[in-house]
């Protein structure tokens, strides 16, 4: 199974200091057997990122933070993940922002994980329990259902394509008063994800779906949650967005995992 660390830059940065910060990464890190480096810019900075490293011929990937589920049409202002291949290989799907700010719905995001399997494009599926949730005791159940709605259209087969990203929206940055999550809630949380996948698509088939942590991850926690068992990675917010603190990351899991 390979380890994925994953910059998701949300609504920050220009196309130019996209660029420099990318010039920067492809010049420090050294490509690592078992490591893929994804880093999610705003979708106007896809394409002039996709030519540096093109250029070069490096492996870090680039992800898209969002799209519209529909290939083409009559649909003003949407960008879909057909126009986006060959300039992507990841999609964030259901992120918190997303299903939060801009109220996307269950149904929304297993349109848009189809659509990303379907265009060959690997989703990154985020689920994750909210403040509330968590203090009514419904972790678990949102987990399950987040899980089970989002990945309706995908079967066995197809499932081993899917990332899952787990990210309690109560320990993302961008919240007021967010916490560090303790590694032991992240473990417990990833084990309800495994044994969902299990129960929905068999043991073997479970074992090769990828998941990841998210939620406030820098460099100074990051060993501790890529040690925790059945997580493969980190999807990282805030603390992407500064190249320095990236490819400490970025270090740390060559250590942990390598
Ligand atoms: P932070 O790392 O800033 O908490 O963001 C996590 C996140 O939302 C990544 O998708």
């Amino acid at each position: 199974m390979k380890t994925y660390i994953v910059g998701n830059w949300k609504m920050n940065l220009t196309i130019g200091e996209s660029s420099i910060y990318l010039q920067k990464l492809l010049k420090r890190i050294k490509p690592a057997k078992g490591l893929e480096i994804a880093v999610a810019p705003s979708v106007i900075a896809l394409q002039p990122l996709r030519m540096q490293i093109d250029k070069i011929k490096s492996k870090v990937k680039l992800a898209v933070q969002n799209f519209y589920h529909r290939d083409y049409g009559a649909y003003t202002g949407e960008v879909s993940i057909m126009q986006l291949r060959g300039l992507v290989d990841y999609a964030i799907i259901g992120h918190s922002e997303r299903r939060y700010l801009f109220n996307e719905t269950n149904k929304d995001i297993r349109q848009k994980v189809a659509a990303a399997i379907r265009n060959g494009i690997t989703p990154i599926l985020c689920i994750g329990e909210t403040e509330n949730e968590k203090s009514f005791g419904e972790t678990v159940d949102v987990i399950k259902d987040q899980l089970n709605s989002g990945l309706s259209e995908i079967d066995a087969e197809d499932v081993k394509k899917v990332i899952i990203a787990y990210e309690p929206v109560w320990a993302i940055s961008s919240n007021k008063g967010a916490r560090l999550a303790a590694p032991d809630d992240v473990a417990e949380s990833i084990n309800t994800i495994r044994e969902e996948l299990k129960a929905i698509y068999g043991s073997a088939v479970a074992e090769e779906v990828a998941v990841l942590y998210g939620g406030s991850v820098n460099p100074n926690n990051a060993g501790a949650y890529l040690t925790i068992p059945g997580v493969n990675g980190l999807l990282i917010g805030g603390s992407s967005l500064i190249s320095d603190h990236f490819i400490d990351i970025i270090e740390t899991a060559k250590r942990v995992k390598g």
